[in-house]
């Protein structure tokens, strides 16, 4: 397919590198493309960054048909741009399709959109250290419907947005708070694909942990509320003694690409991870025998977050004296380091 492409009569002036957010701020274009079922994927085009324009009863709006992803664009020291693992991404936005019954696309093709729309966008990628250029695929049902069934048309798009530190904190040791009332995801439902849903049903725990001071939502399983999943919209590691160990993936979590990438690298250093069931008991315990080394979230938007504190029923877990703690400082450089080009790409992850 021919992507169309139609530049901006005037662009933006750039942010203050040193002042970027998370999330505020998009570039001057953006990918779309539609769906219907005579045409299938068809119109791709790199159009003007604007609004969409769409009916009040268009589906996405009243019952959530949506999927999403999350990948950046770095700025190497040479002023290369690159991607990290991209492949990786259309791939669970196919995975995630499959699962919210939207059609499949072309994952080359995907990729190579992405790619034309960088090419265009080259001026937005930061270069200022931590910075980069945040990238959200999206797909969502288009049909003007309110009855309830997988919606016959879609709108695919791409919007770019230049981004710093994810959490205020930075790279520094975040406090987080374990829910016993709400879940995030059960087995058999959607937990384990990225759709809008998700996050929007971790909001109320959110709010919570955020009016007891605390930055993040632990989340445990929602059927038995013992075994830990996630952490915020992250995965979660636990440094044990001398096992690093991270929740299997169950079925209602989220296959994270930061997540695998973590534990492909601990494997060719020799330190394997774990990947099993771990229960909140068997945290507080390692804690109360001074054998809780670590925990960290791991994600896109902030790579590694480092969790400085477990607030659990009564009992408040301090970890590693308010310090990153050594194996979150290893993973978090040797990725970024990838990442940005400050070292060879002995994997094969960067575009
Ligand atoms: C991540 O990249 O860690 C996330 O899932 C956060 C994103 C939804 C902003």
């Amino acid at each position: 397919m021919e992507i169309s492409i139609q530049k901006a009569g005037s662009l933006k002036d750039l942010p203050d590198e040193s002042e970027l957010a998370f999330g505020t701020l998009f570039t001057d274009h953006m990918f779309n493309m539609d769906y219907d079922l005579d045409n299938g994927w068809h119109n791709p085009r790199i159009e003007p960054y604007g609004p969409i324009t769409i009916d009040p009863s268009t589906m996405v709006l009243h019952y959530g048909q949506s999927i999403f992803e999350g990948l950046k664009a770095f700025k190497t020291p040479e002023g290369e741009i690159q991607l990290f693992r991209p492949e990786q991404n259309f791939t669970r936005f196919n995975q995630s399709a499959h699962r919210m019954c939207i059609p499949a696309f072309d994952e080359e093709f995907a990729l190579r959109a992405l790619k034309e729309l960088l090419k265009i966008e080259k001026r937005w990628v930061p270069s200022a250290p931590g910075t980069s250029l945040y990238i959200r695929p999206t797909i969502i049902a288009m049909d003007p419907f309110l009855g309830v069934r997988a919606s016959y048309t879609y709108r695919f798009f791409i919007i770019l947005s230049p981004v710093g530190a994810y959490y205020k904190e930075g790279f520094n040791p975040v406090k987080i708070w374990v829910t016993e009332k709400y879940v995030r995801a059960v087995p058999g439902g959607v937990g384990e694909v990225k759709t809008a849903g998700n996050y929007a049903a971790s909001l109320y725990a959110g709010e919570e942990a955020h009016h007891k001071g605390y930055t993040q939502v632990l989340w445990l399983d929602g059927v038995e509320r013992k075994y830990v999943e996630e952490v915020g919209s992250m995965n979660i590691f636990f440094v044990i003694d001398d096992e690093i160990i991270t929740p299997a993936l169950s079925g209602s979590i989220l296959s994270g690409i930061t997540r695998d990438s973590v534990i492909e690298m601990a494997e060719k250093w020799g330190h394997p991870v774990t990947q099993r069931r771990i229960s909140i008991d068997e945290v507080v315990e390692a804690h109360k025998a001074g054998k809780l080394q670590e925990c960290f979230g791991s994600g896109t938007a902030a790579v590694i977050s480092p969790v400085g504190q477990i607030k659990y029923k009564d009992k408040t877990l301090a970890i590693g004296d308010g310090k990153v703690g050594s194996w979150a400082r290893k993973f978090f450089d040797a990725i970024t380091d990838i990442q940005y080009g400050r070292t060879q790409d002995t994997e094969g992850w960067v575009h």
